[in-house]
């Protein structure tokens, strides 16, 4: 599917080569001289169409318009939750058809940026299709994709954004959507490594016995139980100078978690593949950053394994000393996100990052306390909190600040060693942030819990590719601000000045 902006008026759009047409028409749409315009106009004054959002109305081949099939869609004010809304109806009408080219037009003035990358994620959300294990599914049928608007040249950043987006996200969703047996640490592993092919990134992957000798022995603990080798990945990002502090993002990579010894109910135990979305959000983020190259150095680490209950499996009431020093009495077998992100953070502290963000499908409590809407984002630091609730506002991949007070701490005190990995029910998405808080070291830190945000169940199944949006705004920001230290070149012409 390829995406591509244009400047074009409806007079223009009426001559497009495309199959199908969806035409977005905010409010206060004023009618020129063109065959859509006048469609538009008469079905308006028939009441049988608006500018409302929700309001559609669907065309067939209409006089002097090359596309056959012609949706209409209201967009209101053309906000990026409207335009999202509206164009994901219109694919979903022509899904089916024979449609393959899709011109997507903006009728009118108004098409804000963040309305021009909204209708592209759109298009790719509506029409996504997983086939890996499947191969017989209907896959997608759209080759290109137009997005039509009055002035292009606003748009293009945004664009071009939202593009690279599209393919971080289908990458999210394909490793998060694989089951188990198709998508392993090693398989992982060598996921990470292909995307060591793409401009600017490089890859190390480790697997049991480095991880032994770093120390690693909360990671170490949680893959015991299981017969697929653990593996750690790390990814690096660099279009920065090398003395430039990275961004670290940190991925809990559990490819199965069964529970392990404190074994989780069978009803929708197979959602449990899908405990590596905060992984496959790591991986989709870095497939973005090398289509945009941006000027900043991001490092991705991604602890991954299975959580079995073999023979080996590491037992309730097992301590087991952390990469940080620090020794864990594993109360919670199911609990294992936080092992195993618990030394990914200490090993992060080597970069001596600015940032080091988690992401990790973490706690049942944090699907209760905020559902499928918004992440999770527990901070210490105001102003990374601020950013990042700034950045999944502008992705509109939403998240929403949690308290961190110390008090929540309290249930994590045990006599068996520095720290229990469980507390008590209350709270729990916010005692699982308080045990991580313990080993994210000195740089500013935040962990997303997106256990609600990463898939859906029910009748449509499946990966939702966030944070990967929400991430990718993060890491532009930071890009695009000045850096704290500047290299010396610059600090002398800066001091000549
Ligand atoms: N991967 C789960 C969290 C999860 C559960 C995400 C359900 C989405 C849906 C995590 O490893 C886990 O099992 N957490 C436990 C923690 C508890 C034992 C303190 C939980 O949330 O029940
Ligand atoms: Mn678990
Ligand atoms: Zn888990």
């Amino acid at each position: 599917m390829n995406f591509e902006l244009k400047s074009l008026g409806l007079d223009v759009a009426a001559a497009d080569k495309s199959d199908a047409a969806i035409v977005l028409v905010p409010n206060g749409f004023k009618a020129a001289r063109d065959p859509l315009s006048a469609c538009i106009a008469a079905a308006q004054k028939a009441e049988d169409f608006g500018t409302q959002p929700g309001k559609q109305l669907a065309l067939y081949r209409v006089p002097a318009v090359a596309a056959a099939r012609i949706h209409l869609a209201g967009i209101g004010e053309g906000r990026p939750q409207e335009v999202r809304q509206a164009v994901a109806a219109g694919v979903s009408a022509f899904k089916g058809t024979g449609a393959k080219r899709l011109l997507v037009a903006f009728a009118g003035a108004a098409a804000q940026p963040d309305a021009v990358a909204a209708a592209v994620q759109a298009v790719a959300d509506a029409s996504y299709v997983y086939t890996t294990t499947k191969p017989k599914a209907e896959a997608r049928a759209w080759t290109r994709v137009v997005v039509g608007v009055p002035d292009a040249a606003v748009a293009r950043t945004a664009f071009a954004q939202a593009v690279a987006t599209v393919l971080g996200v289908e990458l999210a969703k394909e490793w998060g959507n694989r089951p188990a047996n198709h998508a392993t640490p090693t398989m992982l592993g060598d996921a990470a490594q292909a995307l060591a092919k793409l401009p600017g990134i490089q890859c190390q992957v480790l697997g049991p016995k480095e991880v032994a000798r770093l120390g690693m022995g909360a990671f170490a603990a949680v893959a015991r139980g299981s017969q697929e080798p653990l593996r750690f990945i790390e990814l690096r990002y660099s279009g920065a100078a090398k003395s430039d502090a990275p961004v670290v993002l940190v991925g809990k990579g559990i490819t199965f978690d069964s529970g392990g010894i404190s074994i989780k109910p069978a009803a929708e135990m197979d959602e449990m593949k899908y405990d590596m979305c905060g992984a496959a959000s790591v991986l989709g983020t870095f497939r973005a950053l090398a289509e945009l190259r941006p000027a900043i150095n991001v490092v991705g680490l991604i602890a991954a394994c299975e959580n079995m209950p073999g023979g080996r499996a590491v037992k309730p009431g097992d301590v087991v000393t952390s990469m940080s020093g620090q020794t864990i009495e594993i109360l919670n077998t199911d609990a294992e996100g936080r092992l195993v992100l618990c030394d990914a953070l200490a090993y992060a502290q080597r970069f001596k990052p600015r940032a080091v963000i988690d992401i990790a499908t973490l706690t049942g409590a944090c699907v209760i306390a905020l559902g499928g809407v918004r992440s999770g984002l527990f901070s210490a630091d105001d102003a990374l909190a601020a950013t990042l609730q700034a950045a999944g506002e502008a992705a509109q991949d939403k998240c929403w600040r949690m308290p961190l007070d110390d008090e929540y701490a309290d249930g994590l005190k045990t006599h068996f060693a520095d720290v229990a990995n469980v507390a008590g029910r209350p709270a729990g998405a916010v005692t699982a942030a308080k045990f991580l808080e313990r080993f994210s070291g000195g740089a500013p830190w935040a962990h997303l819990d997106i256990a609600g945000t990463a898939w859906r169940g029910g009748a449509a199944k499946g990966a939702t590719g966030r944070p990967v949006g929400l991430l990718l705004h993060y890491v532009l920001a930071q890009a695009a601000k000045p850096l704290p230290l500047q290299p010396k070149s610059v600090r002398r012409k800066a001091a000549s000045a």
